[in-house]
């Protein structure tokens, strides 16, 4: 591995998508493979189609770099329920996991535990809509909070059910009810009850992420109960629009380049 992370570290990379602007786009696409490509070019929005590519792009530069591997070359693959994780071809057992919401996007990196992450954008609920993503004690914890903590505590418990449903890989598949996490923020991120998995609760660690307002994010990890810290990278957006062949400058590509899969 080129850029060596220990086994009690894990990396966080946080970036702003919106900071690719449209002349960049182009080189940030020439990282993406023809699937990827493909994937773009079906959003209906521009601004998702950006939000993608600069999503894609960062992991794969930086997975990449890890591994001293081209970002294109990067070979993906996809468990049954879509997490993706680095191809048998590219030899290495490094963890991954990506999440994206609101124009903002964050990537742990481990080389040793399973991960899974989330960010959210604190927003407005829809009264009566959080039931069927809670557990029953969840809820009757969040419920019992103070009117003016209800919202981001909501926001903060999704974000570990989520992350942790990622970092199982099997998703919103995972029955919601099957596990509590802690709520609110007087108790650390915590996985309190697991039914319907293999490992303990303690197996678990859960992080709150460092990410601005108005974002809540956690990782999950599955640590075995080994402590581990987050190691939050500063390389920013900047190391991603430098490093994407700056040479080439047109979106979208062309029709005869390798990687190109139909975006007009
Ligand atoms: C994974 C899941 C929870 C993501 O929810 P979300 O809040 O919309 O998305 P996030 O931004 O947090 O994460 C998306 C990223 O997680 C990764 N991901 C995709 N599926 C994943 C999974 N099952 N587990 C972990 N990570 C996954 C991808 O990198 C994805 O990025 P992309 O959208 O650029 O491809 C949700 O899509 C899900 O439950 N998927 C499973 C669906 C399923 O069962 N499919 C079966 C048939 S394929």
């Amino acid at each position: 591995m080129r850029d060596g992370l220990s086994a009690d570290v894990i990396d966080i990379w946080i970036w702003n998508l919106e900071e690719a602007s449209a002349s960049q786009l182009p080189n940030l696409a020439r990282t993406l493979t023809a699937r990827e490509l493909d994937a773009a070019a079906r959003f209906v929005h521009e601004r998702d189609r950006r939000r993608y590519v600069a999503g894609r792009s960062g992991l794969r530069q930086i997975v990449g770099s890890y591994l001293g591997i081209e970002p294109k070359r990067l070979n993906l693959s996809y468990n049954a329920y879509g997490k993706p994780r680095i191809a048998a071809s590219n030899g290495s057992m490094l963890h991954f996991n990506l999440s994206h919401c609101g124009g903002m996007a964050a990537l742990a990196v481990s080389s040793c535990y399973q991960v899974g992450i989330d960010i959210e954008v604190v927003r407005p609920l829809k009264e009566g809509n959080v039931s069927r993503f809670l557990s029953p004690k969840e809820q009757m914890t969040l419920t019992a909070l103070p009117a003016g903590e209800y919202r981001r505590a909501f926001y903060s418990v999704w974000t570990r059910k989520e992350a942790f449903v990622k970092a199982i890989g099997v998703g919103l598949s995972f029955p919601l009810d099957a596990f509590d996490v802690t709520v609110g923020d007087g108790l650390p991120p915590r996985l309190e009850r697991l039914d319907a998995d293999g490992n303990r609760p303690a197996d678990w660690s859960l992080f709150d992420l460092q990410i601005p307002s108005p974002f809540v994010g956690t990782l999950a990890a599955l640590t075995g109960g080994r402590p581990v810290s987050l190691n939050y990278r500063d390389e920013n957006a900047q190391f991603f629009m430098s490093s994407a062949h700056p040479e080439r400058n047109d979106w979208p590509p062309h029709q005869n380049d390798g990687n190109q899969a139909g975006l007009s």
